[in-house]
């Protein structure tokens, strides 16, 4: 064979591998309202960056006639490519090979990729849209889907991971997104669920649809699996650009600086006046969030569930931080079960990967109700305690009106490791309520007053005095300081800066038990 034949027969293999399970595949793919994996790598990269591997990797399989059906590549697509000049490694299922469904040589390719990352501390990309399990080989199929989760694993707070579904997540399959940082979802086309809708039909005799068992809208509100639900592929992939900007390649590295010209010490007029005279009326948290934050820019996590916290990405100075903000505008900010794990979670991640956390605080306790008791309220509550106390990266707190009872110990509060604790003037730091403590402290009294309502109500007016006001915190020491709403942002900025050489630690062990 002469080199020009050589030549030839490589382009001819690159042309069938890039061509994937073939053109009416693709055309029904496109018809489905989704890309191919291809074309989505493409979008997710910067241009022209992508480096692939094993392009013409087949399977091994000899039964179900699987010798006659080789396809090179094997149904997903591997390599490594840039975001933002920065280096990614990614794998993208492709729906048109045997509806994408994974195979031993397919596990192995991902494996490969996984590994290297790890050694390279490198980001994580999944780009999923697959069958599941490859039907016709049986347990070698089933044994890579737990090669990668060994892998999602090991590499869980060492390289972050992020996982795109884009298509059909079923089965087992589910599990490998669940393990990695942020699942993003996108809205009519994808879906995710251990057991589909006949399954459950015959069991439970429920009648369910795939988008409202498993779509980007029930997991982005109802489950909180998603992280992120995007009206398409072309947004869904802009936002994992996105996200990466927030984040350090790996655990050992800072996460990247962008410089801003909005001052570090830039006041605003309009905080002195955002909390409302009334305790119980509700006002924006993310009001207050994004006029603190470099550009007044916040990128919102999870911000379809559990509303009543809100967490998400930021800069303060150029330096990106995680927000976690208790949100008076639902459930008057209580912390409830959901809000708990979405809160621990967000903790958790920002921990591994060194960002630093900037806490809000306007939190009347935790949520009342036998719903939240038998739900496991104490177990939940307490992961969002656990992951707050465990974090050691510089944590900055403002106490903006209500820190009442245990949430106040669990909004990253002096005693469990805050760093920069402020409030303003409009703080109310105490066990309970006004109206609650003179319920319990005064209920006699009340009871045998000549004027019961005037005796409380004179009763509530003294507790206020004496605990609705950040003072007697500060006289201890549990705030550092008190300041004007308005000097938030030039505060923050500042003892971020001096928090930057931070360096704490917690105990050695093989690894803490969180209440899971
Ligand atoms: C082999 C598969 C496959 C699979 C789909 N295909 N799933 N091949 N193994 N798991 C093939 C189909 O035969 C078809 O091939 C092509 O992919 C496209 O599939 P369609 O059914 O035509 O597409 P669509 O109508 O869009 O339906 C997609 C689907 C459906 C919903 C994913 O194919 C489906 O239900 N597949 C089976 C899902 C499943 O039960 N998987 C196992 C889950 S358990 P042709 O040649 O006709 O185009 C699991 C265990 C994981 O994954 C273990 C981890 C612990």
């Amino acid at each position: 064979m002469s080199a020009e034949d050589r030549f030839a027969e490589l382009h001819r293999r690159h042309a069938q591998a890039e061509l994937g399970g073939g053109e009416e595949r693709i055309r029904r793919q496109h018809k489905a309202g989704k890309k191919t994996a291809r074309e989505r790598i493409e979008l997710l990269l910067d241009p022209g960056s992508f480096l692939e591997v094993d392009k013409f990797v087949v399977h091994q399989s000899h039964d179900f006639g699987m010798e006659e059906q080789k396809v090179l590549g094997d149904g997903v697509v591997t390599g490594s490519g840039r975001i933002h000049g920065r280096t990614v490694f990614v794998f993208a299922q492709d729906f048109t090979v045997f509806g994408g469904s994974l195979s031993e040589a397919y596990a192995r390719k991902i494996c490969k990729i996984m590994d290297l990352a790890m050694k390279t501390g490198v980001p994580v990309i999944g780009l999923n849209d697959s069958g599941g399990a490859r039907i016709q080989e049986g347990v070698a199929s089933l044994g890579g889907y737990a090669d990668i989760f060994l892998r999602n694993t090991l590499a869980s707070g060492v390289v972050p991971q992020i996982s795109a579904v884009m298509g059909p997540c079923a089965g087992g399959a589910v599990y490998s997104p669940a393990i990695t940082d942020f699942v993003f979802m996108v809205k009519n086309t994808s879906y995710m669920f251990v057991t589909g809708p006949d399954v459950i039909k015959a069991v439970t005799h429920e009648s369910v649809s795939a988008e409202e068992l498993g779509g980007a809208t029930t997991h982005g509100t109802t489950s909180g699996v998603a992280h992120f639900a995007a009206d398409s592929e072309e947004e869904c992939l802009a936002l994992i650009r996105e996200l990466l900007t927030f984040l350090p390649q790996n655990n050992v590295d800072d996460p990247p600086l962008r410089p801003t010209r909005d001052p570090v010490d830039r006041r605003d007029e309009s905080l002195q006046t955002l909390v409302p005279e009334q305790p119980n009326k509700p006002y924006d948290i993310k009001d207050v969030i994004r006029t603190v934050l470099d550009d007044h820019y916040f990128f919102e996590v999870h911000a379809g569930f559990a509303p009543n916290i809100v967490v998400g990405f930021g800069r303060l100075g150029g330096r990106p931080v995680g927000i976690v903000a208790n949100q008076p505008a639902h459930l008057a900010g209580c912390l409830d079960i959901n809000a708990s794990l979405k809160g621990a979670r967000f903790v958790r991640f920002c921990d591994c990967f060194n960002i630093p956390l900037v806490t809000f605080e306007d939190v009347p306790g935790f949520l009342p109700g036998t719903a939240q008791e038998f739900g496991g309220i104490i177990k939940h509550g307490a992961k969002l305690l656990y992951a707050y106390c465990e974090a050691t990266v510089p944590k900055l707190t403002v106490i903006t009106r209500k820190a009442y009872g245990g949430a106040y110990d669990v909004m990253s509060s002096k005693h469990i490791r805050g760093d920069a604790n402020f409030a303003w003037p409009t703080a109310e730091i105490a066990v309970m309520g006004p109206e609650g403590a003179v319920n319990i402290l005064y209920r006699r009294e009340v009871e045998a007053a000549a004027d019961a309502a005037a005796f409380r109500d004179a009763r509530i007016r003294e507790y206020r005095a004496k605990f609705a006001n950040p003072y007697v915190a500060a006289e201890r020491g549990y705030v550092d300081e008190v300041i004007e709403p308005r000097d938030t942002r030039a505060r923050l900025c500042a003892m971020l800066d001096v928090l930057k050489s931070k360096r704490d630690s917690n105990p050695p062990r093989k690894h803490g038990n969180i209440p899971l």
